[in-house]
């Protein structure tokens, strides 16, 4: 696939990870987080901001100490074997910045040369990928007068020149355009397909929904729930039901009584006076909504709902990513 001559030591695990921390001041930023990625599979990090999803790649791709436990990347320790690791992956945000006053196309050549492709070689590749990105009309202005989706979208056409056995992408489409994020999907797809891993961090939930193979939801530093996608659904209840009461004094009430009625930990999100409750059994909704009315509560909107990524977010979280992007 490329120049490495490195053989990975565990061919079946990409990453894992155990017990990883981080302590910033008082901040633990992430807590004992524990992940394996299959080589071979796109592995999705969702969480809200500041969950500690920046910081545990960082770790993991060496470029940060970690103050606790133990990162593996095809088996190698992110510590004791940093110069292998190092050449088994990529990180995007690394290339495609060599020289600001360069052009695109230039400093996708230097990479290119960096990494012992031929003159001739590097000109041809390096055209060949501003075309597929859709970069070629801008292919000769220099990268400081680029616009943050024709960075990203530079960024992940120089990770395909190496094209590094595991691939870190932080966000890698976050503020794209819909036409460039799906053609940064297709060509993420195209990078696992031809034989890497990636591991990719995201706050678009359908985003996780169309790529991964498995996702790992990390909350406040710790990893809260794990699985495929349809495993994180299905822990969330067949489907969920939404309750939002008239008068916000009722809603602790109100939640006792779903949580009672229906035997589950409903969630509720103060402000909207939301109540979001796993349900298994719709045919409970009837009792609920009985109790409910017995208990004097008014409610403004009912629904019942199959479980989006969004859903199982919230179960877990106790908040929406997107609740949670808003208030920022
Ligand atoms: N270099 C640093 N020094 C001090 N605190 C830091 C540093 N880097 C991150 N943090 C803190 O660690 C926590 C986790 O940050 P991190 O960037 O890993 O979150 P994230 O999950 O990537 O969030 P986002 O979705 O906003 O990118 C945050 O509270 C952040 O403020
Ligand atoms: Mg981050």
């Amino acid at each position: 696939m490329n120049g490495y001559s490195i053989k990975p030591s565990n061919g079946d695990l990409a990453v894992e990870a155990q017990g990883l921390v981080k302590v910033f001041g008082e901040n633990r930023a992430v807590d004992g987080v524990d992940l394996q990625v299959k080589a071979g599979s796109i592995y999705g990090v969702l969480g809200p901001n500041g969950a500690g999803k920046t910081t545990t790649i960082r770790m993991l791709a060496t470029l940060l100490k970690p103050d606790a436990g133990t990162g593996r990347i095809f088996g190698y320790d992110v510590e004791k074997d940093s110069q292998i690791v190092r050449q088994l992956i990529g990180v995007t945000g690394q290339y495609a910045s060599v020289d600001e006053s360069l052009s695109a196309t230039e400093n996708l050549v230097i990479f290119s040369r960096l990494l012992g492709l031929g003159r001739a070689e590097s000109k041809r590749k390096a055209a060949e990928l501003l075309e597929e990105f859709g970069l070629t009309e801008a292919a000769k202005r220099p990268l400081k007068n680029f616009s943050g989706g024709m960075r990203r979208r530079l960024d992940l056409a120089a990770s395909l020149i190496a094209q590094p056995p595991l691939i870190f992408l932080d966000e890698p489409t976050t503020g794209l355009d819909p036409r460039t994020r799906a053609q940064m999907w297709e060509t993420i797809r195209r990078l696992v397909k031809t034989g890497s891993t990636v591991l990719l961090t995201t706050q678009y939930l359908d985003e996780a929904d169309q790529l991964a193979d498995r996702i790992a939801v990390i909350d406040r530093g710790h990893v809260v729930a794990e699985g495929t996608v349809d495993e994180l659904k299905a822990s969330v209840g067949t489907s969920s039901l939404q309750l939002r009461v008239q008068q916000a004094s009722d809603i602790l009430e109100a939640r006792r009584i779903v949580n009672h009625v229906l035997q589950v930990q409903s969630n509720v999100s103060s402000e909207a006076a939301k109540i979001t409750a796993p349900m298994a059994d719709a045919d409970r909704v009837t009792d609920l909504l009985l109790a409910l009315r017995e208990a004097g509560i008014q409610l403004s909107e009912v629904s019942v709902q199959k479980p989006t990524l969004d859903e199982v977010f919230l179960t877990i979280t106790g908040e929406g990513l997107k609740e949670e992007a808003a208030a920022q």
